[in-house]
């Protein structure tokens, strides 16, 4: 459109196209569900369908596809002794191995609610199993599984040498096999969400971890979008791009610019052992769920499903120290589809799982040689509601960067002139629970939208009927029950105490929560809900308690104006074992 001479630009556009729901609405993605085999088969789950592909990658076919149960989700899989695999089954809580000759499912085991990563030691003929819950399993091929209960949010477990490492998702931390946790640090931002832990080893040499993360800010960050608004004034350490409020006008930070990165950060991180870890900040990628590293060491493949849609939904770039600053996904015609994981095979070649369509794109010669593309069947999940929720907008940013698979990120955020407010879940049931927001500032999920998205992040408004099928997608991901094994007497007792103590008048209800706003300590807050709550530490708005007891005593403390001296430490223990199986 032209006045004049003057071009004009639309600032605020709006986007209307009719939005498009699948008629299985698909989960938020998590990633990493992609693993190839010696002798170039490639095993790849996709959560979106519930099936499971084995794919001939020299011959470019599809030798089975494996069909599950509706719901069940599957997500890592691990190859196993003679021809088996195992893959983790998050939405039915279970471990299934497969036959890959045969195409099918040998057994299915009930080992905990979320099975996370798996890591299988062929010389001990075991299988680890991380879970959400913090349960860390031992399942030898033949006898009893043996079970330890660590830190709830596992990822992945990792053998280097017969040693198990684990890392957890959200803190972004990985656990030593003597129990210490190890995390990447990187100048004033603090890592969250690992996505994918790994190991590679490049010939002889020892082997090394890599873990993809995102690095948070934790200087303040402004929510009203004007530029530098509120921000500290002096100028960051680290130079520009570093003070959180990113380059510009835009609330949540520029992001996606060369050196200077927004307020999350795509990062990948080398460990090994007592060396210190190096992590390579990429600021130009926007959230990226899958890495792996060529076999020679040189290549590093990253999953980027939130690349916008003129960009390539993965990126392949050098492996080197240091900065990747310049490293960005490449110009697309969208015919790799959107790369949910990424995996080499021993001689090099670039394998990359599509979630929509489904297929697998196959680098043989290597990550920049010519591409095969295998269909892998299947109806569409494109979603729009999916789509908006994890495409990245201009700041770098997409709603996952936060709420990944849904959920939270565990950061503490400090926004400028609000305070610390810890991202809230998103899992568990936002339906009829307006206002939103900690302190309720949002009247419902359009107005939040409109802010966040567009206004704060840089998005484009999106039309009332775009909106409301948005609504719709996420209000549909609620996550079952943390159900965390306890001691059945003690979550009795701690059901009892929990509605003596009057907690039940505020956390009513299954969700444990209402939607009133209350005088806590002398903040007005919105009642939050308590389902799922053991899985996301650390707790309140302003992430003041690291533990469940803790919160539950700050509870006590607060709602029943009792010293903390007083507090009886039974209740307290009592009423977290209650909430740990909610
Ligand atoms: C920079 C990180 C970040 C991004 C990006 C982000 N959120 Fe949030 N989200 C948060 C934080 C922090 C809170 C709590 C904010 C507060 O209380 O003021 C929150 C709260 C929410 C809530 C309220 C939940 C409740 O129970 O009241 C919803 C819904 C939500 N976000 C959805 C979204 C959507 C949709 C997007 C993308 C358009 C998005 N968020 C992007 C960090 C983020
Ligand atoms: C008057 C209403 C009210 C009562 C009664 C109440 N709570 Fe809360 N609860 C809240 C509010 C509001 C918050 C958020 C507080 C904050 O962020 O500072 C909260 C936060 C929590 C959290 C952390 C939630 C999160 O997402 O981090 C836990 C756990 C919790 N309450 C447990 C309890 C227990 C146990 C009791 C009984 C001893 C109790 N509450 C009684 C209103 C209440």
């Amino acid at each position: 459109m032209t006045t004049g001479c003057t071009e004009v630009i639309d600032l605020d556009p709006l986007d209307d196209t009719p939005p498009v729901e699948s008629r299985v609405r698909p989960p938020a993605i998590s990633g990493g569900t992609l693993t190839v085999l010696a002798g170039n088969v490639a095993v790849a789950a996709d959560p979106d369908r519930d099936v499971v592909y084995v794919v001939d990658l020299d011959a470019g076919t599809l030798r089975h596809a494996i069909v599950l149960e509706p719901g069940d989700e599957p997500g890592r899989v691990e190859a196993g002794a003679d021809g088996v695999a195992f893959v983790s089954l998050r939405g039915a809580g279970q471990v299934a191995t497969l036959d890959l000759q045969a195409g099918t499912v040998v057994a299915r085991r009930s080992l905990c609610p979320d099975p996370r990563g798996l890591a299988y030691d062929a010389d001990a003929a075991t299988l680890h199993v991380a879970c959400a819950d913090g349960a860390l399993l031992h399942a030898p091929d033949v006898g009893d599984v043996e079970r330890e209960l660590l830190d709830p949010d596992l990822r992945d477990p990792v053998l280097v040498d017969g040693q198990l490492w684990v890392s957890s998702f959200r803190a972004a931390d990985l656990r030593t096999p003597a129990g210490e946790r190890l995390s990447p640090l990187f100048e004033d931002m603090q890592p969250h969400v690992a996505w994918r832990t790994r190991t590679r080893q490049v010939g002889d040499n020892p082997a090394q971890i890599t873990m993809l993360h995102q690095l948070a800010s934790v200087r303040p960050v402004p929510i009203d979008g004007s530029p530098g608004a509120g921000a500290d004034d002096s100028p960051p350490p680290g130079g520009p791009g570093l003070d959180g409020g990113g380059d510009g006008d835009l609330a949540y930070g520029g992001g996606g610019g060369f050196c200077q990165p927004g307020i999350a950060t795509t990062a990948l991180s080398l460990m090994l052992g007592d060396e210190e870890a190096i992590t390579i900040r990429l600021p130009s990628v926007p959230m990226a769920v899958d890495a792996a590293v060529s076999p020679d060491g040189q290549w590093l493949a990253l999953a980027v499903p939130s690349s916008p849609p003129d960009r390539d939904s993965f990126v392949v770039a050098p492996l080197r120290d240091g900065d990747g600053c310049n490293v960005a996904a490449g110009a697309s015609d969208g015919s790799m589809g959107q790369i949910t994981s990424v995996d080499f095979t021993d001689d090099g070649g670039l394998v990359m799982l599509s979630r929509e369509p489904a297929q697998l794109v196959y680098r043989a010669e290597g990550p920049h040689g010519p591409a095969t593309i295998i269909d892998l069947g299947g109806e569409s999940r494109f979603d729009s509601g999916h789509e908006i929720f994890h495409r990245a907008t201009g700041s770098g940013l997409s709603c996952a960067s936060c709420h990944p698979e849904g959920g939270d990120d565990g950061h503490v955020w400090l926004f400028t002139g609000l305070g610390a407010r810890r991202t809230q879940a998103l899992d568990v049931g936002l339906a009829d629970t307006a206002p939103f927001h900690w302190d309720g500032d949002m009247e419902d999920f359009e107005m939040l939208v409109d802010e966040v998205l567009s206004h704060r992040m840089g998005g484009e408004r999106q039309s009332t009927a775009r909106r409301e099928s948005f609504t719709r997608w996420l209000f549909a991901q609620q996550l079952p029950p943390a159900r965390t094994a306890q001691d059945a007497d003690l979550v009795a007792a701690g059901a009892e105490r929990f509605g003596a103590l009057g907690c039940a008048t505020c956390h009513a209800g299954d969700r444990l929560m209402s939607n009133e706003t209350v005088d806590i300590g002398g903040a007005q807050l919105q009642v939050p809900s308590l389902r799922r709550i053991s899985l996301r530490p650390p707790f309140m708005h302003d992430g003041r308690s690291a533990t469940l007891e803790d919160a539950v005593r700050d509870m006590i403390q607060v709602t029943r104006v009792t010293p903390q001296s007083l507090v009886i430490d039974e209740d307290v223990a009592a009423i977290a074992a209650y909430l740990r199986t909610q």
